[in-house]
C-alpha cells in the first residue's frame, strides 16, 4: 500500500518537469511514484525527458516509465528529485533506507538544484534514526571500530531474501549507525568525520546545503 502522502508529494514534483529536462533520479518508493506519474505525462504530452538513476531500482522504473537514461560524464542533472527517511526543522536529511545512498549524494551534488519529495512521516524536529553508511566490505572490522570511538552504536545491515550482509548496487556493506540525536550544527561536522575514515565510501546524511526545497505531500 503506497501513502496519499507520498503519491501527493511525488505530484507536487511532477510539475517541475519540463520538456527536454535533465533529471537526476533518486530511489526509494515515492520516487516509484513519481516515476509512474512522469511515464503518464510521457506517454501523454510526449515529453522527452533524461534521466541519470542512482539504483537498479530507479533505473528500471526509469527505463518502464519511458525516461531516456544518460550518464554523469556528459550531462549535469538540472533538477533532482529524491526521497528521504528523516528530514529535521532545517532541511537537514537521512537517506539510505533502501542502501542507495552514495550514488543519490553523488547524483544530489551534481544538480543545479535539489528537491526531496516526502510524506509527514519523515518530519522530524532533529534527526534521531540510525545514519547509514556504506563501507568496502574489505575495510568493515576496521570502520566498525572507528565508528564505534565516535560514539555510535553500529549494526551491519542484513536483507531478506539472502543470507549474510546486504550488498548494495556498488557491492559494499551497509552499517547503520545509531548516534542518537542529532543537533543542526553538528550534522555537517559528523558526516566529514563519518566520511574521512577509510573504507567509509558515503553515508546517509544530507546536510541542509545539499537540498534546496523539501516538499511534504499531506495525506
Ligand atoms: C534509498 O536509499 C533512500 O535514500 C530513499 O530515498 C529513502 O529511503 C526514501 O524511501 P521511500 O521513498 O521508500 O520512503
Amino acid at each position: 500500500m503506497v501513502s496519499n502522502g507520498k503519491y501527493n508529494a511525488a505530484k507536487l514534483a511532477l510539475k517541475l518537469v519540463k520538456d527536454g529536462m535533465v533529471l537526476g533520479i533518486g530511489s526509494g518508493t515515492t520516487v516509484e511514484i513519481f516515476l509512474n506519474l512522469l511515464g503518464e505525462r510521457i506517454r501523454e504530452e510526449g515529453l522527452v525527458v533524461y534521466g541519470i538513476p542512482t539504483s537498479y531500482q530507479s533505473y528500471y522504473a526509469a527505463i518502464r516509465n519511458g525516461v531516456k537514461i544518460i550518464d554523469l560524464v556528459e550531462h549535469e542533472p538540472e533538477l533532482c528529485i529524491d526521497g528521504a527517511d528523516q528530514v529535521d526543522a532545517k532541511m537537514n536529511c537521512i537517506k539510505g533506507g533502501g542502501g542507495a545512498m552514495t550514488r543519490e549524494k553523488i547524483v544530489a551534488k551534481a544538480s543545479k538544484k535539489v528537491v526531496i519529495i516526502v510524506d509527514e512521516s519523515k518530519l522530524v524536529e532533529r534527526l534521531s534514526m540510525p545514519v547509514p553508511v556504506e563501507v568496502l566490505p574489505f575495510a568493515y572490522g576496521y570502520v566498525e571500530r572507528k565508528l564505534k570511538e565516535m560514539g555510535a552504536e553500529v549494526k551491519l545491515r542484513h536483507g531478506s531474501g539472502k543470507i549474510g550482509p546486504v550488498v548494495t548496487d556498488n557491492g559494499n556493506f551497509v552499517v547503520d549507525c545509531d548516534f542518537g540525536v542529532l543537533e543542526d550544527e553538528d550534522i555537517g561536522m559528523i558526516e566529514e568525520n563519518i566520511n574521512s575514515i577509510s573504507g567509509v565510501v558515503e553515508n546517509g546524511l544530507f546536510p541542509k546545503l545539499i537540498v534546496d526545497e523539501i516538499m511534504v505531500g499531506k495525506s
